[in-house]
Parts: C-alpha cells; structure tokens; sequence
C-alpha cells in the first residue's frame, strides 16, 4: 500500500496490523452484533486483547505492555473499530488516556504498581474529567479532594466514565484548591476497591453500547497522597495533554469506523441490481463512494501524521496539540459523512439490524462528541494558528 511506504511501516507494524485485523475477525465479528444489542461489557474479548498486548501497546514491556509505538497503536486500534468501534473505546481509553498519563507523568512507583495490571487486560483503566455541569469548560469542576495529613478525602460526582462500570482504576481529576480556579485541579490514580468509592447508573447509548459509562461517586473516599499523580495543581494541564494523545485514538477509531462502512457500501454497489443494472454504476452511487473514499484517505494522512507526530515529541518534548485536533476533527467528521452515505447506499437495509451499517452509523456520532467535541477541536486548531485567546 502507498500509505505504507508514506508512512515507512515497518515488518512490526504490519505485523501488529495484521494481528489486530485477524483477532478482530475471529473474536469479535462474532459477537459485534449481540453485545451492541444486549450493552453487555465484552470482559472476555477484553481480556483476551490484553494478552495479544492490545490494551497496553506503547506501554514498556518492563511494566507489562508491549513497548511499541503510536503508528503501531493506531494501526492496531483502527483494526479493532473497523470491526467494532466498542471493544475500540474500551482499548483507547486503556492506552492512550490512563496508560499514557502514568507514563509521562507517573513516578517510578506509580508506573511499576498501576500499569501492569492494565497493560495485561487482567482490568480495565479508566479516565474522569467530566462532571454532571462541567464538560467543555472542563476547568470549572466541583469536586473536591482536601488535604488530611498523608491521605486526600475525595468527594463529589464524575459523569460519562468510559469503563466507569468495571474500571478498577481511574485516573481522576478534582479540585484541590477552588481559589485557583484551573491551577487549582491536581490528578489522582483511584483505586474502585477502596471504601467511599461508588458507580453510578449506566449509561444508555445510542452507539458503542459495549462500552461500559457511567458516573462514579466519591464519599468520604480517602486516597493516600502517593497516588497524587504530578504536583498539587499540575491537574487541568495533565488532562489536557493527555486528551492530545487520547484525540489520536479517537482519530483512528473514526478511521476505523469509516471503513468499515465505505467497504460495505462498495460491496453492496457491486450486488445490488436495480434499474437493469448494479447500483454502483448510476453515477449518484458512484459520486458517493468517490467522495467516501477521498476523505478516509486524506483522514488517513492526518491520523498516521498526529501519530508520528506525538512519536516525535517523545524525543523533543514538544506538544502535538494541533496535529492531534486536526485529526481528530476531520476523521470523526468523516466516519459521519461516509456512514450516513453507507445507510443511504444501502436503502431500507442501511436502516435494518440486520446489517452492521445502522450500527456504524450509531458509533460513528460519538466521535464528534468524547474526548471533545467538533467544536472544541476548532477552538483548539483556532488558538494553535493564531496564538490568540
Ligand atoms: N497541553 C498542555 N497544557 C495545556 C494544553 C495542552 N494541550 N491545553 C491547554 N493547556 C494549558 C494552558 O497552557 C494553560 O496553562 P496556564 O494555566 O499556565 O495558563 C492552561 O492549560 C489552561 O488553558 P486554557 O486557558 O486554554 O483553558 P480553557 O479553560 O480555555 O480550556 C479547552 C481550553 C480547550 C476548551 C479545554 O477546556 C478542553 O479541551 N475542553 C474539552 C474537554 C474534553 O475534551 N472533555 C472530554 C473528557 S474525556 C471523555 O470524553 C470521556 C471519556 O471517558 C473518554
């Protein structure tokens, strides 16, 4: 493929590619289509994708990932979401917001007791930012975590956990000081099986009803002051940073999401018959799967370039906020467009449970949406051009 040379892919990641396209064929195709119907958390799959080293992949193998880099993650998570975007989410959050995060931010310590144990899929890490009333404006949380002696008390109430349901650790931003509004956010590295600490209802979704979400609850939860993750106050711009690389996974889902639906739509283009003829050749059907084709290929370019990007920094220090929006942005508006042509060059059996387009189409609209909407991506590209604020 041209992309691969573009992208100079190396015998590793083709191999994890075709890994992940292989496990993602044999394990759960299967069973896409029942867990999107029941909600039902894949534990199974999961685990089994912690073993083949998918839930931790540019975690090093000294704590128990599989020390690769962020074309192979993205390679291997866009494999996942072409089959289903589900068993995606679960996997992005895992690497790329709380794996990520005690990577970079986490001391020796942290990174050899709370990676591990994630990396292998043996459970699920999970990440909070989001409140009932603080979701774009992220920075004006109510949550409160105060200082007592070697321990922090935590309380209040965190919404739309990805993997809130099973989580058994969770990355969790709160306010440690309200006077310094932003400055005053600090991160911690909960542990669910400790007292004070509650899941709140699921979420009923439209789409990735296989993942898991929902609040979780803090009373009189006490965290030893070990499990501060950076400095008192170093929160918000932790959360940020590692939304950058958590943008990225979301980018390759969107990809992921996108193809499957373009390579249902050219199938059926091919088969179905009306007029006297495939579908395919009536220009209307042809003009779609051109434009269908010509985004996931520019998103592609976006994607793999956020990622070598974000690989970059790891040497420079450098932050790959824009790169990471830019993808972001476009790939989940792709995944959209190119899965609402597929409904419509599928007809009424776009519409039917019976094919896997309806539910492309229902993943595809959270991508616009988690990890920061559309809109919030243009705020962010629109700051990175101009500087200004
Ligand atoms: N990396 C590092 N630092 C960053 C940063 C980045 N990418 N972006 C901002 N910062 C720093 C700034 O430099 C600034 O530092 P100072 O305090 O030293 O000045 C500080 O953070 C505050 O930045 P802003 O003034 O730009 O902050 P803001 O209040 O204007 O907010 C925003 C900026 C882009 C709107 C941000 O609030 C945002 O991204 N909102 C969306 C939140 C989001 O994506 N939520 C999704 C949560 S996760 C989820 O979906 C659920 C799940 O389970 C996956």
């Amino acid at each position: 493929m041209a992309q691969d040379e573009l992208f100079s892919l190396t015998e590793e990641h083709r191999m994890i590619r075709q890994a992940a396209r292989d496990f993602a064929q044999k394990e759960i195709a299967p069973i896409a289509a029942e867990f999107d119907e029941t909600g039902d958390f894949p534990q199974a799959t999961i685990k089994k994708m912690g073993e083949m080293g998918f839930m931790g992949i540019e975690i090093p193998e000294a704590y128990g990932g599989a020390g690769m880099d962020t074309l192979a993650y993205v390679l291997a998570l866009e494999e996942i979401c072409k089959v289903d975007a589900s068993h995606g989410t679960i996997m992005s959050v895992n690497n790329s917001l709380y794996g990520y995060a005690l990577l970079m931010f986490g001391t020796e310590e942290q990174k050899q007791r709370y990676l591990p144990p994630v990396a292998s899929g043996e459970c699920v890490g999970a990440y909070s930012l989001t409140e009932p009333m603080s979701g774009s404006d992220a920075g004006t949380m109510r949550s409160r975590a105060e200082r007592v002696g070697d321990e922090y008390v935590i309380n209040g109430r965190k919404s739309w956990v990805t993997s809130g349901p099973v989580a058994r650790y969770i990355l969790l931003f709160t306010m440690t000081d309200a006077s310094k509004a932003h400055r005053g956010i600090s991160a911690f590295i909960v542990d669910a099986d400790l007292p004070g600490f509650g899941r709140g209802k699921k979420e009923p979704k439209l789409g990735i009803r296989a993942s898991a979400t929902s609040e979780i609850v803090f009373e009189d939860y006490r965290l030893p002051a070990a499990n501060r993750l950076g400095e008192e106050g170093d929160g918000f711009k932790i959360a940020m940073a590692v939304l950058d690389a958590g943008r990225i996974g979301i980018a390759a889902q969107s990809l992921g999401i996108a193809e499957a639906a373009f390579e249902a739509s050219v199938e059926y283009a091919r088969e179905r018959e009306a007029f006297g003829q495939k579908i395919g050749q009536f220009q209307g059907v042809g003009f779609k799967l051109a434009d269908m084709k010509t985004r996931i290929e520019a998103a592609r370019l976006l994607v793999y370039n956020a990622a070598l990007a974000k690989q970059r920094s790891k040497q420079s220090g450098g932050r790959f906020t824009l790169e990471a929006s830019m993808a972001k942005l476009f790939a989940s508006e792709t995944a959209n467009f190119v899965a609402d042509e597929a409904v419509q060059i599928h007809g009424g059996m776009g519409y039917s449970k019976e094919l896997p387009v309806e539910r492309y189409f229902r993943d595809a609209r959270i991508t616009e949406i988690y990890e920061g909407t559309s809109e919030i991506q243009r705020l962010v590209i629109a700051r990175n051009i101009t500087g200004l604020k």
